[in-house]
């Protein structure tokens, strides 16, 4: 039988997901999914596939906490023994993790075709695994959907016209995501009251990235800025495991509660109701943009230019004194967020349709 076989195995993976296996279904396209089992905690992992109602991964090849090069090797190792099984026509990828990597090495070295779903974005900065791989993926898909026109003007400046490769840009998967479950989490998400944060205003945070949690120096002036700004805002700090084990055993005092990691439904209402946002999240970027919040970016460079282009974002590294002037500056802005770059809320069911005729 013919079918599309999806590989996922971190939580911005997940949530892309939703959104293709959703258009699958519509189109009639049949998918098998596979999880590497990269993140593998309750909250990390399975309340996605709970709550978004993704497919349940029909295999989960529980691999994770290893470091790089173990990990994307036991991947690739495991993911070409499920190909061999399965035979789909097509493998589906997202974003830049090692499990992306890993299904888009096992899948082009059977000469199974790769899609890859967030296509041609780039730091330029190859000290970040995510850029390593994003650009070798990239290189050997046959299919590259990128979510942004500067996506697309990236592949170009790299040969991609000489490459016998599809580009295309359907938009931001990540937009409709957004834009489907805003209303529905609005209804099942408890989070505000929870935390009773109805009156106060609350600075929404997230850091994970590896060149923030793995450099002391970095760390540390990050949380001192939200420990500085505690004094104004609540901090609402739903926190990846990485950087929980971190801040225990070497970070400084916090002075406010962090969150465990949170569902999709409960991140999109703190999104809807924060003053602003603090992250080195990728995804989270785009999704304070979709919901209308300026958001300072723990980062030195992005992938996400546009945003930064438009005024919208601003790039603050690890910088406290910058964040905290930052804060100030944005706490004063009031632009309406009118600007699309990321397509127009179908990009799912654009790439899915083209697969289909592409493949079936
Ligand atoms: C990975 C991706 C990163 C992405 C992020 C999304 C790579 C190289 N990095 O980073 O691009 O932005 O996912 O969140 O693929 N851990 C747990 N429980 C979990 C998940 C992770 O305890 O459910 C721990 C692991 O054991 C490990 C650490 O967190 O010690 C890092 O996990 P790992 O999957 O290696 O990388 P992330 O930082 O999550
Ligand atoms: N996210 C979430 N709960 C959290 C933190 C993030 O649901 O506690 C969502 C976030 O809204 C976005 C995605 O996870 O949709 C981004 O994932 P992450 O920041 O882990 O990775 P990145 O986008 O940087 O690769």
């Amino acid at each position: 039988m013919q079918k599309i076989l999806t590989i996922v195995g971190a939580r911005p993976q997940f949530i892309k997901a939703s959104a293709l296996s959703r258009a699958f279904q519509q189109l009639g396209v049949p998918e098998v999914l596979v999880h590497t089992g990269q993140h593998f905690d309750a909250n990390m992992a399975e309340i996605f596939f709970r709550e978004m109602e993704i497919p349940w991964p029909a295999y989960n090849l529980g691999i994770h906490s290893l470091p790089h090069g173990a990990m994307t090797g036991r991947m690739t190792e495991a993911i070409e023994q499920v190909l061999l099984t399965e035979k789909p026509s097509a493998v589906v990828v997202y974003g830049d993790t090692n499990s992306t990597l890993a299904g888009a090495l096992a899948a082009v070295k059977l000469h199974i075709p790769v899609a890859h779903v967030e296509a041609g974005l780039r730091s330029f900065n190859l000290r970040m695994p995510e850029e390593i791989n994003r650009i070798l993926t990239d290189r050997i898909s046959s299919f590259l959907f990128c979510p942004s026109a500067n996506a697309v003007k990236n592949l170009k400046e790299e040969g991609f016209d000489h490459f016998p490769a599809r580009v295309a840009f359907f938009g931001d998967v990540m937009f409709d995501v957004a834009l489907h479950y805003s209303q529905i989490a609005v209804r099942k998400s408890k989070i505000l009251a929870q935390h009773q944060l109805g009156g106060s205003p609350f600075l929404l945070a997230t850091l994970h990235r590896q060149e923030n949690t793995d450099d002391p120096a970095r760390l540390s002036a990050l949380l001192e800025a939200l420990n500085s700004l505690a004094a104004t805002y609540r901090i609402v700090l739903p926190l990846h495991p990485r950087t929980r084990k971190i801040i225990e055993s070497a970070g400084p005092k916090l002075k406010f509660e962090p969150l465990e990691p949170v569902g999709y439904f409960d991140m999109v209402e703190l999104l809807k109701n924060c003053s602003f946002v603090l992250t080195d999240s990728g995804g989270l970027q785009k999704e304070a943009f979709f919901f209308g919040k300026n958001c300072l970016v723990a980062r030195d460079e992005t992938e996400w230019t546009e945003l930064t282009e438009l005024g919208y974002n601003f790039l603050v590294g690890a910088d406290k004194n910058r964040i905290l002037s930052k804060s100030e500056e944005i706490s004063q802005l009031n632009r309406p967020f009118t600007a699309k770059p990321f397509g127009d809320g179908d990009a799912a069911l654009k790439i899915a349709a083209f697969l289909k005729q592409q493949l079936f």
